[in-house]
């Protein structure tokens, strides 16, 4: 590793030890400071109801699943993947596979079954290259297979909740929602860096087919 990069790396860190949210995650045992932008939303949106069929995509290291899973009852079912492995949880049915693979997207679609679904969030984010434009591309890609996926998944009223980066296609994106969703909100919530370019679109009301 070079000079520069083990100074970033040590200063990231040493912002994570110290980040309240991180601390407070862990006081609260989830396994990552993203649950506070979910918490925020749900509080705010009212998304996740008892009952409910959710995908969770990009799911690992666990907390939105973990968040997610007591709010939909004994009656809800979670389904969650993410191509790294993701310690279980009760009561949620993970899949570990790359999304962008047709086998994993028929392997998690097989699960679901003939659930119509309610809910579709994703936290998908790409392994980081380091070249801006590199990882907004990959960003964007998965952004598009996760609206795919909740356009042909989700009923007719349901919502999507995807984390998207501003920047090179942001736009486009926002439009391909727009279609298919009648109610679509920017959320920056509090836990999100402010300095981060990452922003969640809340498409609610999928349009009927
Ligand atoms: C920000 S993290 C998600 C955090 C999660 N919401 C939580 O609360 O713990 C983004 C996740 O997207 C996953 N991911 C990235 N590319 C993926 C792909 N092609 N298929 C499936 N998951 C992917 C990463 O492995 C990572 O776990």
């Amino acid at each position: 590793m070079s000079r520069k990069r083990s100074a970033s790396s040590a200063r990231w860190l040493a912002e994570h030890q110290n980040d309240p949210y991180v601390v407070e995650a862990r006081k609260r045992g989830y396994r990552s400071r993203a649950i506070f932008k979910l918490e925020e939303i749900q509080q705010r949106d009212r998304i996740l109801r008892q009952g409910m069929v959710v995908v969770d995509l990009g799911a690992a290291p666990g907390s939105w699943s973990q968040y997610a899973r007591p709010l939909l009852g004994p009656s809800g079912h979670l389904f969650a993947l993410d191509i790294l492995e993701m310690d279980g949880l009760p009561d949620v049915d993970f899949i570990c596979g790359d999304f962008r693979e047709q086998a994993v997207l028929d392997a998690l679609q097989a699960k679901v079954g003939a659930r119509a679904v309610d809910v579709v969030l994703s936290d998908i984010a790409p392994n980081l290259s380091g070249i801006g434009t590199v990882d907004q591309t990959a960003s964007i890609y998965l952004c598009e297979l996760a609206l795919m996926f909740a356009l042909e998944n989700l009923k007719p009223g349901g919502t999507f909740l995807v984390k998207v980066f501003q920047g090179e296609g942001f736009e486009g994106y926002l439009k391909q929602v727009r279609e298919g969703f009648s109610q679509v909100t920017i959320r920056k919530p509090k836990s999100s860096r402010p300095r981060s370019k990452e922003v969640y679109l809340l498409a609610r009301s999928r349009r009927p087919v």
